[in-house]
């Protein structure tokens, strides 16, 4: 039998949603999240719960300990903002000029609290340990790896998020085993040619056409040389050149993100972009550099746990608040790195209508709120009888 866990995330349902204004008004970049660490500490300790703080940087972690002994499993928010002006025009915008929670990591923070309370209050029931992590710096994709080097998935069987998604149902999990998120690495290539007067192309080594064209052959390499039933992404953000219109420069500088679904494909991009990238240069007389930032893991959620999530999303919420997830998505994020420490899965959340992530008119959805904090405790509750059944 379970805990009426919807009903227990409705009483708290409006005191989430004010943490979740506050947070959203407050919103920190990645890597300086004082403010936003410090609320959810005291926000824990007035819950009667003890926190480690200071976790791989401003990260916070809490055990929630229960009646019985038993194996442990974690639950992960993150807690950091994105560089963006917000342009909502909401009553609780950001008072922050060019900060804005415009990934949902407000309402995630917001939620992993009332889950926290929810389940504190439920304790007694609990076989075994949940702990919540709370995360710094995912948007920088170096959170995860800082909070497992300091310790905090020393101990955990299983590891489940939540992450909220535009365009899906307001309240649904979606979620499958496998790829769900795509690996990340990014790039700069540094074009070195000759620079020379405009009207002369003849005299120089252009680096702005020479990385058009490395622009285009890199697009082959997906096209051609890996395999179409394997996704991968390169894709150019930058390409800096040049100062006037009739000047041709010595260099050119662009940089760019690889996403990959798979270990193989992953490993393949960045030879491919190299030896691509020095290929072109080389026939039209320039050099390069090619430096290659490595990034995250794909997510890919264990068969055995994402069952065990869905099975529990459905006891708990009701069947008609889970939906399949038929295909992954390209974006990236580092709860792949909790991964390589414990197996576990990475839920959607919908929150229905809304622009995309990383867009300044961005909102997360409070009506998705009570069904993620039930969802979190329900999956933690039956995650524990799994892990203790293992
Ligand atoms: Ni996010």
């Amino acid at each position: 039998m379970s805990e009426p866990w919807l009903a227990r995330a409705a009483a708290v349902e409006s005191w989430a949603r004010d943490l979740r204004r506050r947070i959203h008004a407050n919103p920190e970049l990645s890597g300086q999240e004082w403010e936003t660490a410090a609320l959810v500490a005291q926000t824990l300790a007035g819950l009667g719960l003890s926190t480690r703080t200071g976790v791989g940087g401003h990260g916070v972690v809490c055990d929630i300990v229960g009646g019985s002994p038993g194996p442990m499993v974690a639950l992960r928010a993150d807690m950091d903002a994105l560089p963006i002006q917000e342009a909502t025009g909401l009553s609780y915008a950001s008072q922050r000029p060019g900060v804005m929670h415009a990934c949902g990591h407000d309402g995630h923070t917001a939620m992993l609290l009332g889950t926290a309370s929810v389940l504190a209050a439920a304790r007694d029931r609990l076989r075994g340990t949940v702990r919540l992590i709370f995360q710094p710096a995912e948007e920088t994709v170096a959170g995860a790896a800082a909070m497992c080097a300091d310790g905090a998935m020393n101990g955990v069987s299983a590891i489940f998020a939540l992450h909220g998604w535009p365009g899906v149902d307001v309240g649904t999990i979606a979620t499958k085993p496998g790829p769900v998120m795509a690996s990340t690495d990014t790039f700069e290539i540094v074009i070195q040619g000759r620079g020379s007067h405009g009207a002369y192309p003849h005299l120089s080594r252009d680096p702005i056409a020479i990385g058009a064209l490395v622009v285009i052959a890199a697009q082959q390499i997906v096209a051609r040389q890996i395999d179409p039933l394997e996704p991968a992404v390169i894709t150019f953000g930058t390409f800096h050149a040049g100062t006037a219109t009739n000047i041709i420069p010595s260099s050119a500088t662009l940089t760019g993100t690889m996403r990959a679904l798979s270990a193989s494909v992953r490993e393949a991009l960045p030879r491919a972009l190299e030896e691509t990238t020095r290929g072109v240069c080389a026939s039209q007389g320039a050099t390069c550099t090619c430096t290659i930032h490595t990034g995250v893991d794909p997510v890919v959620n264990d068969p055995t746990w994402t069952v065990v999530a869905v099975e529990a999303t459905r006891a708990g919420l009701g069947a008609e608040y889970t939906a399949e997830l038929h295909a992954p998505s390209m974006g990236a994020e580092d709860f792949g790195v909790y991964l390589r420490h414990a197996p576990g899965a990475f839920l959607r959340l919908g929150i229905g209508d809304n622009a995309v992530g990383h867009d300044c008119r961005y909102d997360f959805n409070d009506a998705a709120l009570v069904h993620g904090m039930a969802c979190m405790a329900v999956v933690a509750e039956k995650a524990l009888d799994a892990a203790d059944l293992r």
